[in-house]
């Protein structure tokens, strides 16, 4: 696996995202205020056709984490991709660790 520090634990606020271009590929990376758990999807809303996840809202729906995505509010579940308004649809997810504050990716 190449991983790939994009930034530090510190650059992403609590239950927010951030955008980060991984050999060319718009990640969306996403931090929990709890337990500083980390995700990463495409950033890519298939559904508006826009590179907007990074910015939606964090949803947290009984036990499924999810991001609503700020066009057509579709959520995209951060740890599947899968879209739970239409499961026919998802967006990528990619493997993202935190190493010594550091962020890292593989995309
Ligand atoms: S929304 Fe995550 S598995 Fe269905």
């Amino acid at each position: 696996m190449n991983w790939k520090a994009v930034c530090l634990l510190d650059d992403i606020d609590p239950n927010t995202g951030v955008c980060a271009l991984v050999n060319g590929h718009q990640v969306a990376l996403f931090r929990l205020a709890q337990g500083d758990q980390l995700f990463a999807i495409g950033n890519y809303d298939p559904v508006g056709g826009a590179n907007v996840l990074s910015r939606g809202l964090i949803a947290q729906l009984g036990e499924v984490t999810s991001v609503a995505s700020p066009l057509y509010k579709h959520h995209f579940c951060l740890s599947t991709g899968v879209c739970q308004e239409d499961s026919n649809l998802r967006v990528p997810t990619y493997p993202v660790r935190l190493r010594d504050n550091r962020v890292e990716v593989v995309a």
